[in-house]
Formats: structure tokens, sequence, C-alpha cells
């Protein structure tokens, strides 16, 4: 197993998993809220059309978690809105 952490909290994950699946497989299904509504997201189409599952990387905002290869040491940060705020 690997691990990267998800808003500092550490998350282990198979190799070969994207974020998306790593983060469905402990059970969090809702990582960005809307920006208007605060309405929760998380995979909803799983290959990369809907954009519903956007997360920080990195401090990268907006990757798409359904095809964003899990890393070693990656920290991942749930979002509000475009993320842009929250750097
Ligand atoms: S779940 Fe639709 S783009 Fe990722």
């Amino acid at each position: 197993m690997s691990r990267l952490t998800v808003d500092g909290e550490p998350l282990e994950f198979r190799p070969g998993q994207t974020v998306g699946a790593a983060l469905m497989a402990a059970g969090i299904l809702s990582w960005r809220r809307t920006t208007h509504r605060g309405a929760p997201r998380g995979l909803f189409c799983g290959i990369g059309v809907c954009f519903d599952c956007l997360v920080t990387v990195d401090d990268v905002p907006n990757q798409r978690a359904c095809l964003t290869p899990a890393r070693e040491g990656m920290r991942i940060r749930t979002q509000e809105g475009t993320g842009h705020d929250q750097l």
C-alpha cells in the first residue's frame, strides 16, 4: 500500500488507483462543494466528462480526481467552489 494525505490526514491506496478511486475506497464520497449552493460533489461520470470530482492536488485546484493517478506523498485537499480562494 502507498500513502497520500487528504486534508492532512493519511490515506492508503493501491498502486494504479486514481485519486477518486482511493477516496471512494476509503468511504469518502464527497470532496468538493459547489460555489452557489454548497452542494456536495464527488465521482459522477467517472470518466472525465462531468467535472463533478474536482479536487486540489499538491496546491493545484480543479484536478479531476477520476483521471488523476494517485501517487505516493500526494497532498489532496477538499475544495470549496473553484478552489482558488483556498490558495
Ligand atoms: S467524475 Fe466526472 S469528471 Fe470525474
